[in-house]
């Protein structure tokens, strides 16, 4: 067992989890704690390098499999170069996606099945799960029209999926939600981002409380 807590966070594209989370390790920080905010795919020199391959927009002709593979390839990298040791040492380490984000994505909205796309993750996270995730919920629809919005963001290949495809993603999540109640939390990410800010930042500070009874 390592001393430290795992939160991943989830959701559609636009959803403001990025912004969200950099707030959240902002205030964890101001309070002393010792924690990392990371992403996947990325995280780390190799599994940035596997993102760019993934998300490239001129990489059409990628298979499905390759797909999912290359991305738990980036996850095993981030997960023993720098989550483990991260929370061997104490560290919250806050997590823009995981293993969830492949389950709905490669497994339910490409329809290679989630329990194929599970096991071939297994094999990459050696049981290493979050001990919190957080769902930001919102439909496929605000969250594309928000990423629209947003000239900063680069659009990726999986952003060039069809309306249908973010509806399956949705789906997926749905799914997950419904099989893994104890560990994720979903929270209303259609309101303003300040009032998403404050609601996650209940569900971490109760995370703490837990870990630290427990
Ligand atoms: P993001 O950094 O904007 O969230 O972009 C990452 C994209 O990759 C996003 O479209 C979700 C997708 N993704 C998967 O399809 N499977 C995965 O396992 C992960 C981590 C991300």
């Amino acid at each position: 067992m390592h001393k430290g807590i795992f939160i991943t966070f989830e959701g559609p594209e636009g959803a403001g989890k990025t912004t969200v989370i950099a707030e959240i390790y902002k205030r964890l920080v101001a309070e002393g704690k010792k924690a990392i905010l990371t992403r996947e795919p990325g995280g780390i020199r190799i599994s940035e390098k596997i993102r760019n391959i993934i998300l490239d927009n001129e990489h059409q002709e990628m298979d499905g499999r390759t797909e999912a593979l290359l991305y738990a390839a980036a996850r095993r990298q981030h997960l023993v170069e720098k989550i483990i040791p991260a929370l061997e040492e104490g560290n919250i380490v806050l997590c823009d996606r995981f293993v969830d984000s492949s389950l709905a994505y490669q497994g339910y909205a490409r329809g290679l099945g989630m329990d194929e796309v599970m096991s071939i993750n297994a094999f990459a996270i050696d049981n290493t799960m979050p001990d919190r995730t957080v769902y930001f919920d919102i439909t496929p629809e605000e969250g594309l029209r928000r990423i629209s919005k947003n000239d900063e963001r680069e659009q990726n290949r999986l952003d060039n999926e069809t309306l249908q495809f973010h509806h399956k993603v949705h789906e997926g999540y749905q799914l997950l939600i419904e099989k893994f109640p104890d560990r994720i939390v979903s929270t209303d990410a259609s309101q303003p981002l300040s009032e998403v800010t404050e609601n996650v930042w209940k569900i971490i500070s109760s995370q703490l409380i837990s870990n630290k009874n427990s």
